[in-house]
């Protein structure tokens, strides 16, 4: 096991995030619950990031837990204040996260990266990396955006045959500051598509990674499953199903994609 005491991790330097700040939390509970209470106790600039050696309390979707080894994988939280985007518009903030990680992915090795609906990251069609968006709305605004990651990279076992890490799919170590350094570049850069307007560019991109598409796979509602084809995902991130009962669109809580990946 590496020492997590040990990490030097840097930041990127951004124009987008001229204050940012990294904190380093050799361990901490939940990255997202500790940068929640740092912007109620202080101000805190946009850009800024918690990253923790050992995460021991990591909240995942759905209110599950995000369990991680310690100082072998990354978690972290980024501060986001888009106020300029619509609460109806929340699903780009899952786009610019996914995205940003996918193409940090597609540099370092050429295997099958994917996005599975809406927002966990696939290599070779297996779990690598989780994201926890939790936004905080201003009327119809969003005020502040705490994007929470997990990627797998070291940890060699897992519990759920459905989780993987970039050790397990290459047999190689990775360095861990730098690959959070290199995340973060593609992190920032499609947060700056975003600032741009460049919705339809990531509405796109976002199709092309998604795990599915056009492929009949099985889905999960309750205690039944049934087989569809995913045709897209809309604006409110509401998957696009063409159905046994004819085409459907279901919000995050309604359906799950069934683990084995086919
Ligand atoms: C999922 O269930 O797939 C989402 C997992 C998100 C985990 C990350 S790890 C860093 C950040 N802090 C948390 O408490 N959760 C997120």
């Amino acid at each position: 096991m590496q020492n997590y005491n040990n990490y030097s991790y840097k930041i990127p330097a951004s124009p987008l995030f001229p204050q940012r700040e990294l904190i380093y939390m050799p361990e901490c509970h939940s990255t997202n619950a500790y940068l929640e209470q740092m912007v109620r106790e202080r101000e805190v600039a946009e850009g800024s990031v918690v990253i923790a050696g050992y995460q021991y309390a990591g909240k995942g979707q759905r209110g599950n837990l995000w369990l991680t080894e310690p100082g072998q994988n990354l978690t972290f939280s980024v501060l986001l204040k888009p106020f300029w985007l619509q609460a109806s518009q929340q699903m780009y903030l899952t786009r610019v996260f996914a995205l940003g990680i996918t193409d940090w992915l597609k540099t370092l090795m050429a295997a099958e990266v994917h996005i599975k609906w809406p927002n966990d990251v696939l290599l070779n069609r297996r779990k690598v990396c989780g994201i926890l968006i939790e936004n905080q709305l201003h009327r119809e605004h969003i005020a502040m955006t705490i994007g929470g990651i997990g990627v797998n990279i070291n940890q060699a076992y897992f519990p759920f045959a459905s989780a993987t890490s970039l050790f397990k799919e290459t047999g190689r170590e990775y360095n861990l500051d730098q690959c959070f350094y290199d995340l973060m570049v593609c992190l920032d850069r499609r947060y700056a598509m975003l600032q741009r307007g460049m919705l339809g560019d990531l509405h796109n991109d976002y199709l092309a990674q998604l795990f599915g598409l056009g492929m009949e796979i099985n889905f999960s509602t309750g205690n039944s499953s049934f087989p569809g084809t995913v045709l897209g995902v809309d604006d409110y991130g509401r998957l696009e199903v063409r159905t046994p009962w004819g085409i459907r669109l279901y919000g995050f809580k309604e359906t799950t994609i069934q683990w084995p990946l086919k």
